[in-house]
């Protein structure tokens, strides 16, 4: 039966041969003189000898065990997955991938909710693809049966769960609606940045009966690695076989490789664990002290690193925030969160600082 990934790929995107870099052609050998690099590693002093001795080769084409290591952690939580992995440079890269793979520019469109995160809109605006808004309602949660109605004019649903900048998570249910409603149209996105700080489990266990679903993952938020720019995306072998005809040549530099495969070690997710959770505590503990203050009207359920929290005065708050050294996000511009300002959540001290910046608050 044909895939719904090979019914919607452009043409063009079908017809791609991938590039033929020096490293996908490979071959065996003791001299390798077949992608003009230098022949011998410069050590430039601050690098160690281990990390010098390679650096002037390039990387490996698609770093699989980066992408192995980063499926066994899903498999952690999500148990045994019939899905292929690709390693990318932030989950930003795996939003614009899926965009320029799945989308004719000039007339197809996404779909996403609104207030989300801003990339998906910002991509499909960088490759002359329409997004087509269809706002959250007043709780948060999808309009699912305004969505149902795009869905057969749309490669691409994005859905944020959970979702920045409001926090929550999506309902597992109304996802479920989507991809059964879904199957014949549309591919469905999941952006689980967050998943880490999150009490709801993630949406891969539904790969196995919806291979049109795609899981969007990063180590910027839980891994505490967003310098690094390293991302996975997660989808059926179906959906990857043209996400790998588009993918740079070299997509992984090799130290963020080198760092994310020990994040991803069984120490380096003990210590991610441990963070989280005191992080999440950090986070409740934040929540109950805001609700203290008279300049708060709501704080918003967080299942992120950040809370979103309306003030009387939005914007006095924000500035005096500023004056205080202490810099938060405005939300402002979106009508649903008239008054709102995200803030991140940072150390016991951070937060302590800030509610006493916020008691200070004419
Ligand atoms: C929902 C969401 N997805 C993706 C990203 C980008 O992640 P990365 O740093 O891996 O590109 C962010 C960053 O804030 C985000 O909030």
């Amino acid at each position: 039966m044909q895939s719904l990934a090979s019914k919607l790929v452009p043409k063009a995107v079908e017809k791609l041969i991938p590039y033929q870099s020096a490293r996908r052609i490979g071959g065996q050998g003791h001299l390798w003189l077949n992608a003009n690099e230098l022949e011998q590693p410069i050590n430039y002093g601050d690098l160690s000898e281990k990390d010098n001795n390679h650096y002037n080769r390039y990387p490996d084409f698609l770093p699989h065990d980066t992408a192995e290591a980063y499926i066994e952690y899903c498999e952690q939580n999500s148990g045994k997955l019939n899905c292929e992995a690709v390693t990318v440079r932030g989950a930003d890269e795996a939003i614009d991938l899926l965009i320029r793979t799945f989308c004719h520019p000039g007339k197809d469109q996404i779909i996403i909710c609104p207030p989300t995160y801003g990339m998906y809109e910002f991509c499909a605006d960088s490759f002359s693809v329409n997004t087509c808004k269809i706002p959250l309602l007043a709780d948060f949660q999808l309009d699912v049966d305004q969505i149902k109605e795009q869905l057969p004019n749309s490669p691409l649903l994005f859905l944020c769960s959970p979702n920045n900048p409001t926090g929550n998570s999506i309902h597992e249910a109304d996802i479920i609606t989507l991809l059964e409603a879904s199957k014949d149209s549309t591919l469905v996105v999941v952006d689980e940045a967050y998943i880490e700080f999150s009490s709801q489990q993630s949406a891969l266990h539904l790969m196995h009966k919806y291979p049109h679903l795609i899981v969007i993952r990063t180590l910027s938020k839980a891994f505490g690695l967003a310098a690094i720019r390293c991302g996975f995306l997660l989808a059926d072998s179906s959906v990857m076989t043209y996400i790998n005809r588009l993918i740079a040549p070299y997509p992984i530099a090799d130290p963020t490789a080198e760092i994310a495969l020990k994040a991803l070690s069984s120490n380096g997710l003990e210590v991610m664990h441990k963070q989280t959770n005191q992080l999440i505590q950090i986070r409740e503990w934040f929540k109950a002290q805001l609700m203290l203050l008279d300049s708060v009207q709501h704080v918003f359920g967080s299942e992120t690193n950040f809370v979103l929290i309306r003030f009387k005065d939005h914007l006095d708050t924000y500035q005096h925030l500023i004056t205080q050294g202490i810099v938060t996000r405005n939300q402002a511009h979106e009508e649903i969160l008239k008054d709102c300002v995200r803030i991140t959540i940072g150390s016991k001290e951070s937060m302590l600082e800030t509610l006493n910046a916020l008691k200070t608050l004419k």
